[in-house]
């Protein structure tokens, strides 16, 4: 099976604090992937380096065989990333938030459109596009980022909390949305600190604690393997 992503034994420093430690983890092809722990674990620390915004302090990670350190440029056009935190340009309409951003991932006008009609299929606002970003409810800003973030139907695609802070509803739609594009081949690293969320989307999951995996296997798995009903119980029997 070929590789979408090899973390090879990162490690990331913040000064004194150890964020990560020895992390590794494999993700195949059209798989998706949850790294998944408590606030402070180090997901987002390990998403940003394997999104190429922040350097590890040591180990390896290919995405699709190219070195994330020696071949970012290359590492950059097949991956899109969505920041915990991101908001759209508030001023701009949605449709046009996702016409300037389809602007800045292609200089091709006919890839610009084509990226285009798929975000808005992806999005799902209807009408409301063509209201301004500053007008959206937090789900809506959020289907607008995702929107933007697989546009260009990106190998990996690398989303750090893709459904916080949403309803029951969004939040649904938003994996539903995630699993369909993981159908069609792209892979998907994600993470989370909803353990119950995350067993209904994930193909696999790495369970993260303190900057370090604990296990990594199929919410199946390991159920079985602790002799847990779900993943928050196999999480409390890991740490105790
Ligand atoms: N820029 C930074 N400078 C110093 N320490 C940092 C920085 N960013 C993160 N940390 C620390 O690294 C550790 C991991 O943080 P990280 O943001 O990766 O966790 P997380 O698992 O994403 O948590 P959350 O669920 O709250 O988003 C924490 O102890 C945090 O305080
Ligand atoms: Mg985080």
């Amino acid at each position: 099976m070929e590789k979408a992503l090899e973390v090879k034994n990162l490690s990331k420093n913040y000064k004194q604090v150890q964020a990560l430690k020895d992390v590794s983890f494999e993700i195949d092809k059209g798989e998706i992937f949850a790294l998944v722990g408590p606030n402070g674990a180090g997901k987002s620390t390990a998403l940003k380096i394997i999104a190429t915004i922040l350097s590890p302090s040591s180990g390896e990670v290919k995405i699709y065989e190219h070195d994330i350190k020696k071949e970012a440029n290359k590492v950059r056009e097949i991956i899109s990333y969505l920041p915990e935190e991101a908001g759209a340009y508030k001023n701009l309409s949605g449709i046009n938030y996702l016409k300037f951003m389809a602007s800045i991932f292609t200089n091709d006008k006919a890839k610009q459109k084509e990226f285009l009609n798929y975000a808005v299929e992806i999005a799902g606002l209807g009408n409301r596009l063509k209201d301004k970003a500053k007008t959206f409810s937090k789900g809506m800003t959020r289907k607008l980022l995702l929107a933007r973030t697989v546009m260009s139907k990106p190998k990996l695609a690398i989303l750090d909390e893709p459904t916080s802070g949403l309803d029951v509803i969004n939040a649904f739609e938003i994996r539903k949305i995630i699993k369909g594009l993981a159908e069609q081949g792209m892979s998907v690293l994600l993470s989370s600190h909803n353990m119950l969320e995350i067993e209904f989307l994930s193909h696999r999951i790495g369970i993260i604690h303190k900057g370090k995996i604990l296990a990594i296997g199929t919410p199946a798995e390991l159920k079985e393997k602790y002799s847990a009903n779900n993943l928050e119980e196999v999480f409390i029997k890991i740490i105790s």
